[in-house]
């Protein structure tokens, strides 16, 4: 397990830390839904090396584990951290999964490493200038024609009574509502990555969208 130093005064991850026992109580109930499809989405083969950015409480590193990957994730929180191994001790796929901890802005890992990148519920928590630092670690650790799986709150035009409720709380009570809807595909655009496949799903009427785009690999299409 890779233990990158991480800032202990870190207000994200002192969040966490807090909220991890009561996460999936809280928030998976009408979350997974949204995260299973994402996973599937990026129709991972069996062997294939998938990193999973911002694991939480460990969902969607067991679903790739059962698709056979061999996944590794990273994560701010330790609270997370002991909650998705607690998840993943005896469910016999241990063996398949790493789990670290560090930061999704300066990733431990090697260039061109991963076939494959997941994030849920996590690209929305960082401010624009921040996702394109994630976004460009991301392109990095990816091989050539490496795919970028990506589940997020979207933008909703014109806004529905929800999102402007869900954006109003996040610019009021930021330190209780840390994500906010954005636009995953601009972002992605931003980014460099090619968009392949785009599922809209919706949250309590909040927009929510799968993305699936591939690191481009030189050749023409
Ligand atoms: C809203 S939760 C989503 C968790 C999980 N992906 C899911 O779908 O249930 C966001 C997660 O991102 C993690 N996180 C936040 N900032 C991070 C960073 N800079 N690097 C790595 N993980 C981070 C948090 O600790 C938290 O576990």
């Amino acid at each position: 397990m890779t233990n990158e130093p991480v800032a202990q005064e870190n207000p994200t991850r002192a969040f966490y830390d807090r909220l991890s026992k009561r996460y999936d109580a809280l928030a998976d109930a009408w979350e997974h839904g949204s995260r299973e499809k994402g996973v599937e989405a990026l129709a991972i083969g069996p062997g294939e090396e998938v990193l999973e950015i911002g694991y939480g409480t460990g969902h969607a590193l067991e679903q790739l584990a059962r698709a056979k990957a061999r996944v590794v994730g990273i994560e701010l929180s330790e609270g997370m951290r002991s909650v998705a191994a607690g998840r993943i001790a005896g469910s016999g796929l241990e063996a398949r999964i790493q789990m670290d901890l560090g930061d999704a802005r300066a990733l431990p890992y090697e260039d061109d490493r991963f076939d494959a990148v997941f994030m849920s519920f996590t690209l929305e928590l960082f401010a624009d200038a921040e996702i394109q630092q994630v976004l460009s670690e991301a392109k990095r650790v990816l091989r050539a024609g490496g795919k970028l799986g990506i589940v997020a709150l979207a933008e909703k035009h014109p806004p529905n009574l929800m999102s402007e409720i869900y954006v109003w709380l996040h610019e009021h009570f930021p330190h209780l509502v840390d994500c906010r809807p954005i636009d995953t595909v601009g972002h992605l655009r931003r980014a460099g990555f090619r968009i392949r496949e785009t599922l809209v799903m919706s949250i309590w009427s909040l927009p929510v969208v799968s993305v699936v785009a591939m690191k481009p690999d030189g050749a023409w299409y």
